[in-house]
């Protein structure tokens, strides 16, 4: 039987993880779901947030995944640690890389960008307490980011536009470092680069969560040279997932879809 490492997102943010784990680990089986009945969480409580987490993960677990990437702060921000308590096998969140971003700010000043829900969580203000000190971090959700994602519309200049908006406020009031705090943002990368200009730097935590997933998964690790096994399955339409795969990370494979009843995945 394979032993699956699964991901899951409210759509396809996670994939920006999911190709870092494949670049680590490559052969390793991966089971990524994409929540897209759901999409987006990030204006969602966090309750409901939550509620919906817990049963996409027991679903993984009933696939015969061996460990959790919950590749999605939002979720994260929800659920981690609730999911941690009831499932007995290893889960690995996102947080926002505000830690490495306040050590390497030279202006004082560390602009975030991630969905309403992940501030409003206990792990963000956890997250500030701890490592942000002496640093003055602002908090930027970004409306409509993640729907452009998720239309594909990554090249379309309404896009940049958009991008620009919240980006360009905040390299104005000094920031050094963005945060790149959602997992669908990845995507958007060019074109935040180009509305922060030089001096500025992005951080992705997805290669750092990557080397997580190989650190606590070790003994669930295949051996290099078997085939790579890939599931994707989608709670929203199968064709439309299909297609996004094919432009986001060049997969060409069939996708599944899994059905949400009663608050459970089938
Ligand atoms: N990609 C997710 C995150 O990292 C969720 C975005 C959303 O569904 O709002 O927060």
């Amino acid at each position: 039987m394979s032993r699956w490492i699964a991901l899951f997102d409210s759509g396809v943010g996670g994939l920006s993880v999911w190709r870092e784990v494949v670049r680590l680990l490559p052969g390793q089986p991966l089971l990524y779901l994409a929540d897209q009945a759901h999409c987006p969480y990030g204006t969602r409580s966090l309750e409901e947030v939550q509620r919906i987490a817990q049963a996409v993960v027991a679903w993984l677990v009933e696939q015969g995944a061996e460990l959790v990437v919950v590749a999605c702060n939002t979720a994260s921000a929800a659920a981690l640690y609730t999911l941690r308590e009831r499932f007995p096998i290893p889960i690995v969140g996102m947080e926002p890389a505000v830690k490495p971003a306040a050590l390497r700010t030279r202006s004082g000043r560390v602009g975030v960008l991630a969905t309403p829900a992940t501030f409003q969580g206990e792990p963000y203000a956890r997250l500030l307490a701890r490592y942000a000190r002496g640093v003055h971090v602002i908090a930027q959700p970004c409306p409509g980011w993640v729907e452009h994602v998720e239309e594909g519309r990554l090249d379309d200049p309404v896009t940049a536009e958009l991008v620009e908006r919240y980006v360009v406020p905040l390299c104005a009031a000094g920031v050094d470092e963005l945060v790149l705090g959602c997992t669908h943002y990845p995507f958007l990368r060019p074109w935040i680069e180009q509305a922060a200009g030089p001096g500025v730097e992005v951080i992705d935590p997805a290669p750092a969560v990557a080397r997580q997933v190989e650190r606590v998964g070790g003994a669930s690790i295949m051996s290099a040279g078997d085939a790579p096994a890939y599931r994707f399955v989608t709670t929203g339409d199968g064709a439309r997932f299909r297609e996004q795969l094919r432009r986001l990370i060049g997969w060409q494979g069939d996708v599944e879809t899994a059905t949400w009843l009663d608050g459970k995945l089938a």
